[in-house]
C-alpha cells in the first residue's frame, strides 16, 4: 500500500485561531496551574479550537443525550484506515484491538499482561514524566537506558539495559516512545528493527506508546511499531488524544501485534468500562473526517518550529535546541546559560513563563527545558521575550 502525501492545508491554521484572553479563559491544568501573569507553555494541551467534525460528533451526542458506555469497534476501525491511509501500514487488525481509557492507563495494563511485580521496564530517558511515576505506581523497576548525545536510541546502552533486566530469568519490558516525548525524535524503520531484533534476544517484551504519531510532520515517516519485521509480539498504544487535543474526552487503544493475541486476550473486560463513550465519538470522527485539520495544524507547527529557532538565534543563542520531526514539544538544552539544573524555576520566577521542568524528565534532563510549540506565533514569541527577560 502507498503512504498518501499529507494534504496541502485547505483548512486555516487552528494555532491562529484563538486570542491569549479567550484561552484564558479555559479551566484546564494548563491554565489553571499558575497564576494569571505566568505565560503557560508546558503541559501537552494545544491552543486550538477542535476539528469541527469532532465538534459536530460531540454536539450530536449532547443532543441526543448519547451519553451511556461505550460500545463496539468503531474507534478500532478508523484508526485502522487512519494507519493504512497515513503510515502505508494496513495490519492493524481489529479483532486485535481493545479500548482502554487512555494512553497511560492503557500502559499500565499492557505491562501487567506482559511483567509482574517487581520486573524491570526499560525506558529511555529524558522522557515523558508519568513513564516513572505509573511504572513506580504498580510496582515494576525503572531500568533506564538514556538516549545517546544525538537524542536518538542508542542501541549498545539498550543491549546493556536489556542484558541486566533479563538477568536471572525473570520477565522485562521495554516501554518505548514513539515518536519520542520529549525531544520529536521519530524513531527510523531501522533502528526500529534493530530494538525488535534486539528484544527477540533477550525476551523482552516491547510495550509502545505511539500517542504521538498523528503529530508526525510531513516528510517524518513515523513507522509503526507493530510494522517492523521482529515487532510481531508487541504491544502498542494509539490515540487521537494528542494529535486532536481530546485529553479531556477520555478514550484509547491497546493494538496486539499476531503473536502478542494472546496476551491481549487476557485484559480484564472491566478495563474496557473505563473510556468514555463521547470519548470514542470524538477520536472515531478526528480519525475519520478530521485530517484537514490535522494537515493544518501539522503545517502551522513547522512554522513555529522555525519560529522558534530563529527566535532562539537572535535572543537566546546560549539555548540549544535540536526541531524533532514529531509532537508539537521543543526540548531545550539550557546548560550553557548557567542556571542550574532547573532553568525552568528560574524562567517562571524570573520571567513569568512556565516550562516543563527537565529534571522530571529522568537521566539527562538537568539543564533542560520543555517548551510547547502548539500556539500561536505571537504566544511563542511572548514565550521567548519572557525567557530572554528572566536572564537580565
Ligand atoms: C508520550 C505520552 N504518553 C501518554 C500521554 C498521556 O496520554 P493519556 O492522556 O491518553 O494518558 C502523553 C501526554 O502528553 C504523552 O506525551
Amino acid at each position: 500500500m502507498t503512504r498518501i502525501p499529507h494534504e496541502t492545508p485547505g483548512e486555516a491554521n487552528p494555532l491562529q485561531a484563538l486570542t491569549l484572553d479567550r484561552l484564558r479563559c479555559r479551566t484546564s491544568m494548563k491554565w489553571r496551574t499558575y497564576p494569571a501573569d505566568v505565560l503557560p507553555l508546558w503541559v501537552a494541551e494545544m491552543d486550538v479550537p477542535l476539528a469541527e467534525p469532532v465538534v459536530a460528533a460531540v454536539t450530536q451526542a449532547l443532543a441526543l443525550g448519547d451519553t451511556g458506555y461505550p460500545a463496539g469497534t468503531a474507534y478500532a476501525e478508523a484508526l485502522a484506515l487512519f494507519a493504512a491511509k497515513r503510515w502505508a501500514w494496513d495490519g492493524l487488525a481489529v479483532e486485535r484491538t481493545a479500548i482502554v481509557p487512555d494512553v497511560m492507563l492503557g500502559v499500565v495494563e499492557m505491562l501487567k499482561l506482559v511483567t509482574g511485580p517487581g520486573d524491570p521496564v526499560v525506558v529511555n530517558p529524558p522522557v515523558y514524566p508519568p513513564f516513572f511515576q505509573f511504572v513506580a505506581h504498580m510496582d515494576r523497576r525503572i531500568a533506564e537506558a538514556p538516549l545517546g548525545a544525538d537524542g536518538r536510541l542508542d542501541l549498545a546502552v539498550l543491549e546493556d539495559a536489556y542484558r541486566r533486566a533479563v538477568f536471572g530469568g525473570g520477565r522485562a519490558a521495554h516501554l518505548l516512545c514513539s515518536p519520542h516525548n520529549p525531544t520529536g525524535t521519530v524513531h527510523t524503520a531501522r533502528e526500529l528493527a534493530a530494538v525488535a531484533a534486539l528484544a527477540r534476544r533477550y525476551g523482552v517484551r516491547v510495550v509502545v506508546d505511539e500517542i504521538h504519531a498523528p503529530l508526525t510532520a510531513p516528510g517524518g515517516d513515523f513507522v509503526p511499531w507493530l510494522a517492523v519485521p521482529g515487532a510481531e509480539n508487541g504491544l502498542s498504544l494509539m490515540s487521537a488524544s494528542k494529535g486532536w487535543n481530546l485529553a479531556g474526552l477520555k478514550a484509547a487503544l491497546a493494538v496486539a501485534g499476531p503473536e502478542a493475541a494472546a496476551d491481549l486476550a487476557l485484559l480484564p473486560e472491566e478495563v474496557s468500562h473505563g473510556p468514555s463513550h463521547v470519548g470514542v465519538l470524538a477520536h472515531t470522527a478526528a480519525l475519520l473526517e478530521g485530517t484537514g485539520w490535522l494537515d493544518a495544524l501539522l503545517a502551522g507547527l513547522d512554522d513555529n518550529r522555525r519560529l522558534l529557532t530563529a527566535l532562539l538565534a537572535e535572543h537566546l543563542p546560549g539555548v540549544r535546541y535540536r526541531p524533532g520531526d514529531a509532537t508539537y514539544l521543543a526540548w531545550l538544552d539550557c546548560r550553557a546559560l548557567g542556571l542550574g539544573d532547573d532553568p525552568a524555576a528560574v524562567f517562571l520566577e524570573r520571567g513569568r513563563v512556565a516550562l516543563s521542568c527537565g529534571l522530571d524528565f529522568g537521566t539527562g534532563g538537568a539543564g533542560h527545558v520543555r517548551l510547547n510549540i502548539a500556539t500561536s506565533p505571537e504566544i511563542l514569541t511572548e514565550g521567548v521575550r519572557r525567557m530572554t527577560a528572566a536572564l537580565r
